[in-house]
């Protein structure tokens, strides 16, 4: 039973949804435009706000759901192991070829249902840095710090090494943010102009 939940908060994470929107609506692999991630910030820039609400919501979802299947099914089981396993099924779909986005939404999700507490505590320093920096990546690493900041200086809280893991993985995710930011082409979130990977 408990492998078989497991499982499935992988195969949910694993739904794709920025590319079933891209393919059912308009046609295309968001993964070809823009940054190329099939996020919803990407799904902003490429397919407009409409699809991208569509795709944050779904996102958000498949965390929220993973997360809340030992709930549903009485096991004594952490929640947030269900739901970061479907950010990895996000980030790394079995369903899209293992190429999938950049974790934030499936996060939102997981800890809006594992840890409401820490959702507040990560999604207010997203939307802050995003608003001082604007730069979204910036907000998205932030979330994986704040929840790392916090674990080290709440006493109740024991994810202190999972959240160091959790960052790093933001860090990696967004390597091609990081270069593009050096390189000078990271748009900002307001920016029209396409990049290229
Ligand atoms: O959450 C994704 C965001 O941090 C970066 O998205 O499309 O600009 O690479 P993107």
């Amino acid at each position: 039973m408990l492998w078989l939940l497991l499982l499935s908060s992988y195969l949910i994470g694993s739904i794709p949804t920025a590319l079933i929107v891209g393919k059912l609506v308009y046609g295309i692999d968001i993964r070809d435009h823009g940054s190329k991630n099939p996020g919803a910030t990407n799904t902003l820039r490429v397919l407009g706000k409409g699809s991208a609400i569509i795709v944050v919501l779904v996102d958000i979802g498949k965390g929220a759901l993973a997360a809340y299947l030992p709930v549903y099914f009485n096991l004594d089981v952490e929640p947030l192991y269900f739901g970061l396993l479907a950010v990895v099924g996000h980030c790394f779909p079995i369903f899209a070829g293992f190429r999938g986005g950049k974790a934030i939404a499936t996060t939102a999700g997981t800890l809006a249902v594992a840890n409401f507490p820490l959702a507040v505590i990560a999604y207010v320093t997203f939307f802050l840095i995003i608003f001082i920096t604007r730069y979204v990546f910036f907000g998205s690493i932030s979330v994986g710090l704040s929840l790392l900041v916090y674990s080290f200086i709440s006493p109740q809280q024991n994810f202190e090494l999972i959240f160091l893991f959790f960052t790093l993985f933001l860090i990696y995710l967004h390597r091609s943010n990081i270069r593009n930011l050096i390189l000078g082409i990271e748009p900002k979130i307001n920016d029209k102009n396409l990049i290229n990977d």
